[in-house]
């Protein structure tokens, strides 16, 4: 890998703004230098512009408390006024917010109108739930209207949403469910997706069958038309319960530190972290990048997002930021090859969408099936291109602007994460000379640096850890119910200095190449996954003594999942009798989810590990990815490697 690395960071290649796109941009130079004499003026200046405040705030930033921060602190804001109500009352109620594609092929335009409409029942229905400002709701919805309603919907009332992917599994649900202690939970029958209707109400359930759950009533949207059981008194149908509330309803503000939501993410260890993110910083850094990172002309453009709204992508860039901003949007339920390949680019046709932001590991899958696809549609209407998830390889870059920009439309490759809310490091498109591969220069108001080990700036050419070193508007303000995991996760090695986990070097330009996680996360098609948390998934099943789960690199999701397992002595013979291997990836997936089921697993009779007891994961990604193994001389046995060599030849 540092080879290739190494290779990246001779990149030559250069893309400037053409004068004619820089003439039109929403972003100038001038943005750094506004952010640069006076960085807390520059985001309150933003704020002020972006966002409609009740009642306006006096003060930016109160780093006092430290890591925690505050923003905005003695405003008051309405979120999903901000995202909708305002847009109507400025004129603009007949702006399409979402076209909304199924994978069927069925759709609906929506409107700032309609929408405002909707989410102030749901607001209403939220209400007589008995759900008040501060508690907690599970959403556990395909990518329908509704989920994008329901998200709104809690926001408006001052509630917190903990919105959780569809792919997940019961068992995720339940353990999310029971660590914000949520009170309801809005699913659906079922989505659709790969051509079929994939079941979500049976999962929520299974997750709710153990009995002794805070939830109180289960909300159900019907679009799958599956069949559902029915627990009378808790469940309830979605559109009945709509049909008997109230259509008006006035949002209230809420003050800027209101929690807006909660999103699990992998961490180091077997249990996912509640991100906590809160409402005025947010929304403004949400809304300020959507708009200049994109380019946003909001009365022309059609902006699409891939993500999914079970992903911070899909909340800061479906929900919060688009939607502050007035944009009309693409919200597509499906999967990218149903029912043919070319589906996202036939969207994209249909929409006339302008702005497009993806991840690379989609980009990587399409090139795989080659240009004469997308090419069989008219794109002609991108004009800016995002990646987000994961590093993007130059020759990705390429084709995408190629085939997909037609040559000459700017990529911006955009660094951040859940616990960062916004993006962090970006080029703006009608200012900076974009390089491929390389995400670039940190955003106006955005403080980044690359450090040693010691804390030590790394120079031009050498490679570190990548380090927030000022707090910023959208930062995560916690980990729900677990501040000393916040501290230690993140303000323990660099002090005061906010470390991402990310490894990243500085090109002679200063320019920034992220290289991937230093910890033991791993990135699965731009998904977040522990190696500890497959890990206690496989030793939970009987047949595993021990488990060690690596990420290896893969050409098309950018790393998989390989998992190494020792099966206990009193079940060798069952072990005999089945396919151990298929068994197991079963049920990682039933445990966790399908995005979690490891592409390889390894049957071992040892795993490398250090006198301390510690697995050398270095070693196993060495086997996982068909390498020479590196230096063994800190294996307790330094036999094993040779060992689990012989064994999977
Ligand atoms: C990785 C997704 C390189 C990184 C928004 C980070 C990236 C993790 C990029 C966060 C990028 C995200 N280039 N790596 N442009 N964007 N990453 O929380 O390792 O799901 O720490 O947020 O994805 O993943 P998360």
């Amino acid at each position: 890998m540092s080879n290739t690395i190494d290779n990246l960071l001779h990149e030559e290649r250069r893309f400037p703004p053409t004068a004619e796109f820089a003439a039109q941009a929403v972003a100038g130079a001038d943005l750094y230098e506004r952010a640069k004499a006076d960085r807390l003026g520059f985001w309150a200046d933003q704020s002020r512009e972006l966002l409609h405040w009740d009642k306006p705030f006096t003060k930016t930033l109160d780093w006092s408390n430290a890591p925690f921060a505050s923003w905005f602190d003695d405003g008051e804001l309405n979120v999903a006024y901000n995202c909708l109500d305002r847009h109507v009352l400025a004129g603009n109620g007949d702006r399409v917010a979402i076209h909304w594609e199924g994978e069927p092929g069925d759709s609906r335009s929506i409107t700032y109108a309609e929408l405002t409409a909707e989410v102030k029942r749901a607001a209403n229905l939220l209400t007589s739930l008995g759900i008040h400002a501060g508690d907690r709701v599970a959403i556990y919805l395909p990518m329908i209207p509704e989920a994008v309603i329901a998200m709104l919907a809690v926001a408006r009332i001052g509630a917190v949403h903990s919105v959780v992917f569809g792919g997940f599994s019961s068992e995720s649900l339940r353990s999310r469910i029971d660590d914000a202690s949520a009170k309801l939970v809005i699913t659906a029958d079922g989505g659709w997706r790969k051509g079929k209707v994939f079941p979500l109400k049976p999962a929520v359930d299974a997750a709710l069958a153990a009995g002794d759950s805070t939830v109180e009533n289960v909300l159900v949207v019907k679009r799958g038309g599956n069949d559902v059981e029915w627990t009378e008194g808790r469940d309830l149908w979605w559109h009945d319960e709509l049909a008997q509330v109230d259509a008006d309803h006035v949002a209230k503000p809420f003050g800027a530190e209101q929690p807006l939501f909660i999103l699990y993410t992998s961490g180091t260890t077997g249990k996912p972290k509640g991100i906590l993110h809160t409402s005025g910083g947010y929304l403004t850094q949400t809304a300020f990048t959507h708009r200049n990172v994109f380019d946003l002309h909001p009365e022309t453009d059609v902006y699409w997002c891939t993500a999914d709204v079970g992903w911070v992508t899909g909340h800061s860039y479906v929900v919060y930021g688009p939607l502050a901003n007035g944009a009309t949007q693409v919200l597509y339920e499906g999967t990218p090859d149903t029912p043919h390949q070319g589906r996202w680019w036939e969207i994209i046709e249909k929409y006339k969408v302008s702005l497009f932001y993806t991840a690379p590991t989609a980009i990587r899958s399409f090139m795989k099936l080659g240009r004469q696809i997308p090419q069989g549609f008219d794109l002609s209407s991108l004009r800016v291109l995002g990646s987000v998830g994961e590093p993007i390889n130059p020759e990705a870059w390429m084709w995408y602007r190629e085939v997909i920009g037609g040559g000459s439309t700017p990529i911006v490759d955009t660094w951040w994460q859940t616990e960062t809310g916004a993006i962090m490091i970006s080029a703006l498109p009608g200012v900076t000379a974009t390089k491929p591969g390389s995400a670039q220069t940190p955003l106006p108001g955005i403080v980044i640096d690359v450090l040693d080990d010691a804390g030590e700036h790394v120079g031009h050419g050498n490679g570190g850890l990548l380090v927030v070193t000022e707090p910023w508007p959208s930062m995560l303000r916690g980990i729900w119910g677990d501040p000393e995991r916040f501290k230690e996760t993140y303000w323990e090695k660099f002090g005061d200095k906010y470390f991402a986990g990310d490894g990243a070097r500085l090109d002679e330009d200063g320019d920034i190449w992220l290289l991937g996680r230093v910890d033991d996360v791993m990135n699965v098609s731009g998904h977040r996954l522990s190696t500890a948390e497959i890990e206690s998934a496989l030793v939970a099943h009987p047949l595993t003594a021990e488990a060690a789960v690596v990420g290896a690199s893969d050409e098309t999701t950018g790393q998989a999942v390989v998992a190494f397992v020792i099966i206990k002595q009193s079940q060798q013979e069952v072990a005999d009798s089945e396919d151990v291997a298929a068994v197991l990836r079963a049920h990682v997936a039933e445990q966790i989810g399908a995005i979690a089921r490891p592409r390889q697993i390894f049957v071992v009779n040892e795993l490398p590990k250090t006198r301390s007891g510690k697995i050398m994961r270095r070693l196993l990604r060495d086997v996982a990815e068909g390498r020479e193994i590196g230096d063994t001389t800190t294996l307790a046995d330094t036999t094993v490697m040779t060992i689990i060599q012989g064994k999977l030849k």
